[in-house]
């Protein structure tokens, strides 16, 4: 109990400090759609390996999760085709903007990892694969929903129409993956479940509820059901640590020390080994398209609660 009082307590401490804070950089204009987010928007959520959960600010409202889905996207991949996803796809940080092209030519068309947009629109073309769209979006849905034990959790069809009338630099990684053959789909069937999977909407509770898996070794904390094996959970962590803030990936390591994985909707969410998951939304970005405020909101609650995975 004062356990859970203390962690309440520190949450609040940090959203109030955050509150204060007038450095919150530019939201999201390249989707229309996210261009309407009011920047002020703050939310918090930690929920700890007994099941504890602290909240504050806007934790319950819900908002775009971007390429947070890409975490979850990637573990339905690697529960489909296991070690065969990496024929399509690298595990190398690419140190290179998201939505990055150059490095396609030289390397065949394999994405450097599935976290850029190539890559995850690579994972999107393994989980299509001998399906229709629509219900490749339910399994994602349906596996949200079911780690984050809340059944409200859905898609913003704006948002998702706004991405798929502006996305052409999605459109042109996934016809030059195409050309070279890592996407095996209709590019346009394709690119439709990954921008729809970018457009769900969830609360950073819901988030911080959803990858309780990937901080317990691949098991549902509460009931101890496996999710996924425990090298794989590893595995994606050590991934979301490399290559989940893109070419900001070693900064993001260097002040918050844990495995974390952006969107640019502004959410991040945070893995803590055997101790928590976190999701923070604050919809200002840094130039690697990565939430200013919630980087330094994850360092200070870090530094607080002694999450750093490299030490005290
Ligand atoms: O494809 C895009 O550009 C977006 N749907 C997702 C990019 C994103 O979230 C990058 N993260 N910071």
């Amino acid at each position: 109990m004062a356990q859970a009082q203390a962690m309440q307590r520190v949450v609040e401490d940090v959203v109030d400090e955050m509150r204060q804070r007038s450095d919150r950089g530019e939201v999201a204009s390249y989707i229309p759609e996210l261009a309407k987010i009011d920047p002020r928007r703050f939310g918090l959520a930690v929920v700890d390996a007994e099941g504890r959960v602290a909240t504050g600010g806007d934790a319950e409202e819900p908002f775009s999760i971007q390429s947070i889905s890409k975490v979850f996207t990637l573990t339905l991949a690697l529960g489909k085709v296991g070690e065969r996803l990496w024929t399509r796809v690298g595990r190398e940080p690419s140190g290179s903007p998201f939505n990055s092209i150059v490095q396609l030519e030289n390397e065949k068309g394999i994405p450097r990892n599935p976290f850029i947009n190539a890559g995850a629109i690579a994972v999107s073309d393994v989980i299509l694969a001998g399906h229709q769209p629509r219900e490749t979006l339910g399994e994602i849905l349906h596996f949200l929903r079911h780690v984050a034990d809340d059944p409200a959790i859905a898609i913003d069809n704006d948002v998702a129409a706004s991405e798929q009338r502006t996305g052409f630099r999605n459109l042109a990684l996934a016809n030059y993956m195409k050309s070279f053959g890592v996407i095996e789909n209709p590019v346009h069937l394709t690119l439709g479940v990954y921008f729809h999977h970018c457009a769900i909407a969830m609360s950073c509770r819901q988030l911080a509820m959803a990858a309780r898996f990937l901080a317990h070794s691949g098991r549902d904390p509460s009931s101890g059901h496996s999710v996924i094996p425990a090298e794989r959970a590893r595995r994606i962590n050590a991934l979301m640590l490399t290559c989940g803030h893109y070419d900001g990936s070693g900064e993001f390591a260097f002040r918050v020390g844990i495995p974390g994985k952006s969107g640019v909707g502004g959410g991040i969410l945070g893995v803590v080994p055997g101790k928590a998951s976190v999701a923070v939304w604050a919809p200002g970005l840094d130039a690697s398209g990565n939430s200013r405020l919630g980087r330094i909101a994850l360092e200070a609650l870090s530094r607080r609660l002694g999450w750093s995975i490299f030490g005290a």
